[in-house]
């Protein structure tokens, strides 16, 4: 083996079974059957996934092939025609659905709005034709920089509606990042508003589009639609900027839906790498809507009766996937919620848990380490006896922020959802089934059915036991992405060729380290570019972590490899403690003899430093490359325009 593996130092053995009531009316009921389905699946994927987009779906037209693989490049279901808002709206409307709930939005300043199906539609159909008017065609690009607000996931279908792949840039990034995409994207109109509300605040947004398009900063653009949110004063460009309130009035409530071929672009999102320009993820059409829809279908048992909320923006995947699509297209009620807890609401989410009888929560670990860091008194105060089932996404999640998360919030009885995907696989790839899969604290569990996973070296053998590796998927699935916009080559580089085709399969190249235990369980160790190598052990961040978040002191931790002359690198942790403890040398060294106790002497931190912060992106992921300039005292390099807060690498820099 030229490459040495990861190597894995966890150990939790917790296991939990599905709840049994819950496991008799789940679409998937028991272990058995996900094996027969995964079995089908594997045996005969074209079949599987035939089968279900014939009866998930409507289609326009059928398809004439299932699966066109031409490695790394898929099409699925050849020729057929669908349009994913005749399947998220206009289906529902000649059932009993029609007047259901679709869309439960609740705004931070306590304003609330609430769409029906029917009602959706017509708005939807409105804006598209709206869109129409200002001289989008099928096939022009849309960016999208929004607030969270209902306009958000209308203005998402009535792109979809007539064609034009949508881009939408989280309302969080600069004006130079919405400008770059902009570019890339080579887009002709722009929705957006004036501003949202966030965190007691009202962030601007069309201040930062003017700033974007100055100077011909995006030449393609032409128009820019405004919602007015805030209602502060914004300037309007005579002949470029609209009121989307005004052409709204006038724009007609019926619009057919563009017959879209099942590889038509339904959209393009960003994502930013570590290094290098962002990466413009490229989804289609039939594939995406089938895998958004079963995927949410299955592992969260989503039902009519379902209250179901998501609490990530729609500017990432998540919220694409499991806010917009995934949920209509199920004809299910998704709530959208524009706050965040903030000074003057620290238990705001659990106040709309209540109000709506939320039924399904899915959330991030960094949300749930910050809410166990307040304690239970907030979610104590709430009646959450409407949740069954809780999900988490986006980092791998610490058993005992897992546990605080069941038992808390989860009142000992809903299973945990632990969802493990990437924007590039366009939804969940590793994740338990909540009626099938007894779940281990800290574990995804097992692949989707159709998804064939593994943990693979760098030749791509498969590594088992204790050894850690490459997480890789072996098959193409409907959701995949499809290439990087107008860039080929690179999805080629980046996600194809790190490691070779092993037995005439293409594997698929995740950039996670991971290991599967001796149940078949897979546990996600962290992105491979933050491994850890200690006198030649290759260790993955999340253990670590793990071990001292399993400390009653210690709210959040983040490893990283220091460089040390005689071990190669040394472990380096940040930690941030609970409220009530203080740092001091004495804790530091419980700490370190607290992580030998738990996984060996191997992973003992070399240093500890106490913090308030830690860097991370606006998506909440710990940017563990700064930590690692600033542990061994060199300069931070690299993009750090990702990082939510700028001001927090001053604080870590000043020792705070
Ligand atoms: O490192 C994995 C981590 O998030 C990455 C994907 O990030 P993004 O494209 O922004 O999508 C986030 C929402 C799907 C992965 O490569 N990640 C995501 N979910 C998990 C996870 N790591 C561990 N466990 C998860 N459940």
């Amino acid at each position: 083996m030229s490459q040495p593996t990861i190597e894995s130092i966890l150990n939790e053995n917790r296991l939990f079974a599905p709840p049994t009531e819950l496991a008799e009316q789940a679409h998937i009921k028991n272990l058995e059957e996900y094996r027969q389905l995964q079995a089908r699946a594997t045996t005969d994927p074209e079949g599987f996934w035939g089968e279900l987009a014939a009866r998930e779906l409507e289609w326009f037209e059928p398809w004439t092939q299932v699966l066109d693989w031409q490695p790394p490049f898929a099409k699925w279901f050849v020729d057929g025609k669908l349009n994913i808002t005749h399947n998220c709206l206009d289906r529902h409307l000649s059932t009993w659905r029609r007047n259901k709930a679709a869309l439960i939005w609740e705004g931070e300043p306590g304003d609330s709005r609430t769409l029906t199906y029917a009602q959706l539609h017509r708005e939807v159909c409105q804006m598209a034709n709206v869109l129409k008017q200002l001289g989008v065609q099928k096939g022009d690009r849309v960016g999208i920089y929004m607030p969270m607000i209902p306009e958000a996931a209308i203005a998402l279908l009535a792109c979809a509606r007539i064609g034009a792949p949508h881009t939408v840039v989280f309302g969080g990034f600069s004006a130079e990042a919405l400008q770059n995409r902009l570019v890339d994207a080579k887009a002709k109109l722009v929705i957006a508003a004036d501003g949202g509300f966030r965190k007691d605040k009202t962030v601007p947004l069309k201040v930062a589009v003017d700033r974007a398009l100055a100077d011909n900063g995006a030449p393609t653009v032409e128009h820019v639609l405004v919602v007015k949110r805030t209602g502060e004063a914004v300037e309007m460009v005579e002949g470029r900027d609209y009121w989307w309130h005004d052409l709204q009035a006038g724009a007609s409530g019926t619009c057919p839906a563009e017959p879209m071929d099942s590889e038509d672009m339904l959209f393009i999102l960003y994502t930013s790498g570590t290094t290098g320009k962002p990466k413009g993820v490229v989804h289609t059409t039939g594939g995406y809507n089938l895998y958004s829809h079963v995927t949410l279908k299955w592992a969260f048992d989503l039902k009519d009766t379902d209250v179901y909320w998501c609490t990530a923006d729609v500017g990432w995947i998540t919220g694409h996937s499991y806010i917009v699509y995934g949920p209509l297209s199920n004809g299910a009620t998704t709530l959208m919620y524009e706050g965040a807890p903030r000074p003057s609401n620290p238990g705001c989410l659990w106040d709309v848990v209540e109000k709506y009888g939320v039924s399904i929560f899915y959330t991030a670990p960094t949300a749930i380490r910050a809410l166990s860091k307040l304690g239970d008194r907030y979610p104590n105060a709430r009646d959450l006896s409407s949740l069954r089932i809780l999900g988490t996404v986006g980092e791998p999640i610490n058993p005992e922020a897992w546990m605080w998360y069941r038992r808390v919030i989860g009142g000992d009885r809903c299973p945990i959802v632990d969802t493990w995907w990437q924007t590039e696989t366009g939804g969940f790839m590793i994740s338990p089934l909540p009626g099938a899969t007894p779940t281990k604290p800290g574990s995804a569990t097992f692949p989707f059915p159709g998804i064939q996973a593994d943990v693979v070296d760098m030749e791509g053998n498969p590594v088992t036991g204790n050894e850690g590796g490459y997480l890789v998927v072996k098959h193409p699935w409907p959701g995949m992405m499809r290439t990087v916009y107008g860039n080929p080559e690179r999805f080629r580089r980046t996600y194809w060729e790190h490691i070779p085709p092993k037995d005439g399969q293409y594997l698929y190249f995740a950039g996670d380290g991971a290991h599967k235990d001796e149940d078949g369980y897979f546990w996600i160790m962290g992105r491979v570019d933050d491994v850890i190598n200690v006198a030649g052990h290759r260790l993955g961040t999340m253990e670590v972590e793990s071990a001292l978040v399993s400390h009653p002191a210690v709210a959040e931790a983040a490893v990283v490899g220091r460089n040390d002359e005689i071990k190669g690198e040394d472990i380096f942790a940040f930690v941030i403690l609970e409220t009530d403890r203080d740092p001091s040398d004495a804790l530091a060294a419980e700490l370190k003899q607290h992580v030998v106790r738990e996984i060996g002497a191997i992973a003992r931190p070399g240093g500890i430093r106490f913090t308030d912060v830690l860097p991370k992106t606006r998506s909440g992921k710990i940017v563990r490359r700064v930590l690692r300039s600033l542990a061994s005292g060199e300069e931070v390099a690299g993009d750090t325009s990702t990082l939510e807060d700028r001001s927090v690498l001053e604080k870590l820099r000043a020792g705070e």
